[in-house]
């Protein structure tokens, strides 16, 4: 059933606690990409301008609570206060106050003295040791904050936590406008796609992508996989990977996905190896079924470029995760660059990337237009994918 949507609230003169995802890239006292805090706007704007009390909340990096010191060192390294400097430059005109606090009378005293279409950004939710633990008190107390709860933190509702979860079962909840984009676009490939659907899948790990292949095997006409993954399924097929990635125990899921997925399932036909990772000296292409000893697969080569644009043809949707080989090492991104730029030239195509590296990937490559829909959460979008029910979506009210 749909889920309530921040317009079916009535927010006026109301505290809305809004859970976003401001897990952002940073270097130091910087924001490298503010992606996630500009697709968290639309939401944020609607609610100051019809005169809601927006009170931010997000996690940023992770937080262990084990070591004091070195919680010390990830709590630094971790502030909020970048990000709120950031949304201020976003906001220029909207008064926006970061307040170095998860609970307690500072941060209850900046509340209580919000005017209506104000924003207060609190401290990172993993500040609080119940947060990733989903402690019902941690809950409770930041859901007395306020009136309403709205959550628009489409990257972090695959997890269950005191922020995404805790608070909603208190007050009552709504998704934002960009919850509302991902569920379009991606339940739009899931259940209804358009034929033909093909999935691209790649990265380092089968055991990162069993469910989304194992689920995209049933639902999508074609699944291409490439990256470091191909490696498994190579061995599984029994030929010599080198020195390439490989997950032994996943050969036997790679072969049973061998064994389901006959012509649907696309593996690359050669690839680029390596004698060394980090400092490769001899470079060359070698067919999938003769990679000599002591090289390591690096990137899909060019016959697997062509194949796999062949195989994306025609395609009426496109959902593409992960990358083809190591990309962010010169010299082994073409696989990925060429399959970016195969699916962004699609005609008549609905195509989904499904954040992560692959994301990173079009932006900097410049084919961030050619995409349908870029899903700003890499876990979330992969979990949806799988047909999993995502926690920080099923506990908001139904319409
Ligand atoms: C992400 O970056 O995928 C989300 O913000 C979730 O972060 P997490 O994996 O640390 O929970």
């Amino acid at each position: 059933m749909a889920k309530k949507n921040v317009t079916d609230l009535n927010v006026q003169g109301k505290k809305v606690l809004v859970r976003v995802d401001f897990n952002v890239p940073h270097k130091g006292d910087v924001v490298t990409d503010d992606n996630r805090i500009v697709a968290a706007l639309p939401t944020i704007n609607y609610l100051t301008e019809h005169g809601a009390k927006v009170i931010l909340f997000s996690h940023l990096g992770k937080i262990k609570h084990k070591d004091p010191a070195e919680t010390e060192e990830q709590k630094k390294k971790n502030d909020m206060a970048i990000v709120a400097t950031a949304l201020k430059k976003l906001l220029p005109e909207t008064k926006v106050t970061f307040v170095n606090a998860t609970r307690g009378k500072e941060l209850e005293d900046a509340i209580n003295n919000m005017q209506d279409g104000e924003i207060v950004l609190m401290q990172n939710t993993r500040y609080e040791p119940g947060e990733s633990k989903n402690d019902p008190e941690l809950g409770a107390y930041w859901a007395s904050l306020a009136d309403l709860y709205v959550s628009d933190a489409f990257g972090s509702v695959h997890r269950a936590h005191a922020s995404t979860v805790g608070v909603p079962s208190h007050i009552p909840s709504a998704v934002g406008f960009l919850i509302e984009k991902e569920l379009k676009y991606l339940g739009q490939a899931l259940d209804n796609p358009q034929r033909p659907f093909v999935a691209v899948l790649g990265g380092a790990k089968v055991s990162d992508k069993i469910n989304v292949i194992e689920n995209l095997l049933k639902i999508a006409d074609r699944v291409i996989v490439g990256g470091g993954m191909a490696y498994t399924f190579y061995k599984a097929m029994g030929y010599s990977v080198g020195t390439s990635l490989l997950e032994e125990d996943k050969v036997e899921v790679a072969k049973e996905f061998i064994a389901k997925g006959k012509d649907k399932l696309i593996l690359p036909v050669d690839n680029v190896v390596a004698d060394d990772f980090d400092d490769p000296k001899d470079i060359k292409v070698v067919d999938f079924d003769a990679i000599p000893d002591g090289y390591m697969g690096m990137d899909i080569g060019p016959k697997t470029i062509e194949l796999f644009t062949s195989k994306l043809q025609g395609a009426k949707t496109v959902f593409w995760n992960g990358p083809m080989g190591v990309f962010e090492k010169p010299g082994f991104e073409k696989g990925t660059v060429a399959v970016c730029k195969a699916i962004a030239e699609l005609p008549d195509c609905m195509s989904v990337i499904g954040g992560g590296d692959s994301a990173s990937a079009a932006k900097n490559l410049g084919y961030a237009e050619g995409f349908s829909h870029i899903s700003t959460g890499g876990g979330a979008s992969l979990e949806y994918m799988e047909g999993k029910e995502l926690p920080g979506i099923a506990v908001i009210e139904d319409k």
